[in-house]
C-alpha cells in the first residue's frame, strides 16, 4: 500500500480500473484487510472484508447493486453502511473513499453505523 499523504491518512488503493465494474478486490493493511469494492455503476466503496457472520472474506463476494454477498454462506452487506441486510445481522467497518485522477483514495479511519466519521480526523478536514 502506497501512503498518498501519511499525515491526511489518505492512502493510495491503486488505479480505478484494476477493480472490475463491478467487482472487489482485498487490500491488506496493518490493521486487517479492506474490501475494495466498485459496483456497475462504478462507484466504490471501502469496508472491513471480514464478514460478520464467520469471517468470510467480502473481496470474494457478488457484488450487485450497493451490495455484496459473502461467498461462504451467502450474507449480503450494505455497501454504504456496513451493515448486514435483515434478516441477517452484524456490520462491518466502512471507510471513506475518493477517486482522484483514476486513483483510489481511502480514508484509513474506520467508521461504523454507531460510530461514524467524527469530521475531526485530518482527511475529513482535509476533503
Ligand atoms: S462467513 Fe460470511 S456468510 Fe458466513
Amino acid at each position: 500500500m502506497n501512503a498518498i499523504n501519511e499525515q491526511l491518512q489518505w492512502f493510495d488503493a491503486g488505479p480505478v480500473e484494476s477493480i472490475p465494474k463491478p467487482g472487489a478486490r482485498r487490500l491488506r493493511t496493518n490493521e486487517g484487510d479492506i474490501a475494495v469494492v466498485r459496483t456497475s455503476s462504478g462507484a466504490v466503496y471501502a469496508i472491513g472484508d471480514k464478514c460478520p457472520h464467520k469471517g468470510g472474506p467480502l473481496s470474494q463476494g457478488m457484488v450487485f447493486g450497493e451490495k455484496v454477498q459473502c461467498p461462504t454462506h451467502g450474507l449480503v452487506v450494505d455497501l454504504v453502511t456496513g451493515i448486514a441486510v435483515s434478516p441477517d445481522t452484524g456490520a462491518v467497518s466502512t471507510y471513506r473513499v475518493r477517486v482522484e485522477s483514476g486513483r483510489i483514495l481511502i480514508c484509513m479511519v474506520p467508521q461504523t453505523a454507531a460510530a461514524p466519521c467524527s469530521g475531526t480526523c485530518a482527511c475529513a478536514q482535509a476533503a
